[in-house]
């Protein structure tokens, strides 16, 4: 497997994890990364929707590889890890999208399995992710690692107790990490999407007209400014 040499793009040769990249946000990233030139590594559980982003990918002239994987499943990280050291050797860009909203409840009211998952994904699979990936983005001349959180974070907001609790758990981890490594060439930032059309969306706003939404692909280009070699900024929270 080789870079997308036929693009040429602002990502040129650049190799990217993608997390989350059955749908929504995760898949816009991946079509634009794709476009811009890298090759992309497209991780999530659904089958069908990684094939339908590689299709796209494809029919567009780019280049992915499509893992499979239940990122709660922590030693597939470790294992993604070995085998992207093996194929390429480093990672330029790393994207940690996948994302859990939970359920909307009071906090008296949350459920131990719905509350064990939202940490699950959105903590946990992203402290490992960083684990396992740190050493190859170290191979990278550019290493560009961008977490993806919320505004939810921002102020206590009835009902909305397991997501902002394990997203702004996110961004401390990630801010603590991005300190932690300021004199490598590795740059690490955090965005926030706004409201975006997209399932996650639709979960939480079932009344909500999807058309007054940013569609994915709007944001796109907030990842392709913190993945490129360019980006200077770090330990940022981002609004896309
Ligand atoms: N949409 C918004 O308005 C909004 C606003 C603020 C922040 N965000 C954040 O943006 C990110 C993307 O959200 P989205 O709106 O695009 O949501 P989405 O359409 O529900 O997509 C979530 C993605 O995460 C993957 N995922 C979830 N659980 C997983 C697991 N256990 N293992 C592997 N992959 C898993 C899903 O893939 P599978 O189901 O195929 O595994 C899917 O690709 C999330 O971190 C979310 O918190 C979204």
């Amino acid at each position: 497997m080789t870079a997308n040499k036929a693009a040429k793009g602002r990502l040129d040769g650049r190799i990217a994890l993608i997390t989350g990249a059955s749908r929504g946000i995760g898949a816009a990233i991946a079509r634009r990364f794709a476009a811009e030139g890298a090759h992309v590594v497209l991780t999530a559980r659904t089958v069908g929707g990684l094939e339908e982003v590689d299709d796209a990918i494809r029919a567009a002239g780019g280049a992915a590889t499509l893992v499979p994987q239940d990122i709660t499943e922590l030693a597939s990280i470790d294992k993604l890890g070995a085998a992207l050291y093996q194929r390429f050797g480093k990672l330029d860009i790393l994207v940690a999208n996948a994302g859990s909203l939970g359920t909307l409840s009071p906090v008296s009211h949350i459920e131990p399995k719905v509350w064990d998952e939202a940490f699950a994904i959105n903590v946990t699979a992203n402290y490992r992710l960083i684990r396992s990936m740190e050493p190859l983005l170290r191979q990278s001349d550019a290493g560009r690692a961008i977490f993806v959180t919320t505004g939810a974070t921002r102020a206590p907001r009835p009902y909305w107790g397991v997501y902002g609790a394990s997203k702004i758990a996110l961004e401390h981890i990630v801010r603590t990490w991005a300190a932690e490594i300021v004199k490598t060439p590795i740059r690490v930032n955090l965005v926030n999407p706004g409201p975006i059309r997209t399932a996650m969306r639709a979960k939480a706003f079932p009344g909500e007209d999807p058309k007054t939404l940013r569609h994915p692909d709007e944001i796109a280009g907030t990842f392709v400014d913190l993945a490129e070699t360019a980006c200077s900024r770090h330990g940022e929270i981002v609004d896309a």
